[in-house]
């Protein structure tokens, strides 16, 4: 079965074209990275008219690189939600276009369902597995007994991590996103800042503000003295901090659960350091985490998630699919 996916939600615009959700044939992914960064972020009427510029010839190259034809396409999948609103729409209304006129099946997937799948390119996924979810906008830990079949066991109750990363780069001056720069500084600075303990009451759920404004707090008081700021020991404290919470609850879901596999997946998951304590935490049981290229937002795990999506949930939607904001799992 070959899908063709297409990814909108946010500042990626991206097309790909997978086989039996596996074998990735192409995976065009075009950032639009560097126009955001003079904003410090996200601009989203900036995000999608830059989506509507590149998606018909992101989907042709797409299709070139794969060296399929239009008639080979049995599933056309697109990003349905959570993301920007009018990021979204482009991208589904290319997906509806293409799937219209050719007359193929179009099915909506969640952005998450996308990341968590993107592990399945590499490894055979196991169930029951508990998957732990990090990006800019989802901090989540998601327990799975079968293909899509999500339970949400907590979630954040304020910032994601990568929110937390990119707006104390913000506030470093290190420029957008965050996430990578600061990982990169911590590995030349030691976490000498004192960082608070992060507590929350619920036993998966997360929380990233108390630590954002410690972080943000710390660096002000610092400039406020007129002593600078050691950037790469703020970078190591902050990153050593936000990790260790990560692993924390995650090693507590999976030694709760019968989790026999754990996974990580989303942008935060490029993230050295917490790749390297998931190595060390979970020696006991098999996990995975996706290749940097498929860490970051990408159309091939949302055609990989499609085929699970099509081979053991919903098979397509009407033309009538639309886009979401905010969309449950
Ligand atoms: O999954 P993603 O590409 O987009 C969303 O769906 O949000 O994740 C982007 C997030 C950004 O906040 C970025 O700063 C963060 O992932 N990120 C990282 C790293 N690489 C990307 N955070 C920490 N360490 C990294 N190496
Ligand atoms: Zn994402």
């Amino acid at each position: 079965m070959i899908v063709l996916a297409i990814e909108s939600s946010c500042d990626e615009t991206s097309a790909s074209v997978a086989k039996d959700g596996r074998e990735i044939l192409s995976n065009v992914v075009f950032s639009q990275i560097d126009l955001h960064e003079t904003f410090g972020g996200v601009v989203p009427e900036v995000a999608s008219r830059e989506h509507v510029k590149r998606i018909t010839v992101i989907i042709e190259k797409a299709l070139e690189e794969a060296d399929v034809s239009v008639e080979d396409i049995d599933l056309v999948a697109v990003t349905q939600g959570p993301g920007l609103i009018g990021a979204l729409l482009v991208g589904i209304n290319a997906a509806k276009a293409f799937a219209f006129a050719h007359g193929i099946p179009i099915v909506g997937v969640h952005h998450i369902a996308g990341h968590i799948y993107a592990n399945q390119i590499q490894h055979e996924l196991r169930f029951p597995l508990i998957a732990l979810v990090v990006s800019g906008g989802h901090t989540e830990l998601i327990r799975m007994q079968g293909h899509y079949q999500f339970e949400v066991l907590g979630h954040t109750h304020d910032d994601a991590i990568g929110e937390a990363y990119d707006k104390i780069a913000r506030v470093l001056g290190l420029g957008y996103p965050g996430g990578p720069v600061i990982d990169k500084l911590a590995k030349e600075g030691q976490p000498s800042y004192d960082m608070p303990n992060i507590r929350t009451e619920d036993p998966y759920g997360f929380s990233y503000s108390g630590l954002k404004s410690h972080v943000i707090n710390l660096i002000h008081r610092e400039r406020q003295r007129g002593r600078s700021v050691q950037t790469v020991d703020m970078a190591a404290s902050f990153q050593k901090a936000a990790i260790e919470h990560l692993i924390e609850k995650s090693r507590r879901a999976v030694d709760n659960t019968d989790a026999g596999m754990f996974l990580v997946a989303g942008g935060v998951a490029a993230n050295s350091l917490l790749r390297e304590r998931v190595a060390q935490t979970f020696t006991d049981i098999s996990y995975a985490i996706p290749d940097f290229e498929y860490c970051t937002d990408n159309a091939a795990m949302m055609a990989v998630a499609a085929y699970y999506q099509y081979t053991h949930a919903r098979q397509s939607d009407s033309m009538s699919l639309n886009g979401y904001s905010r969309l449950e799992l």
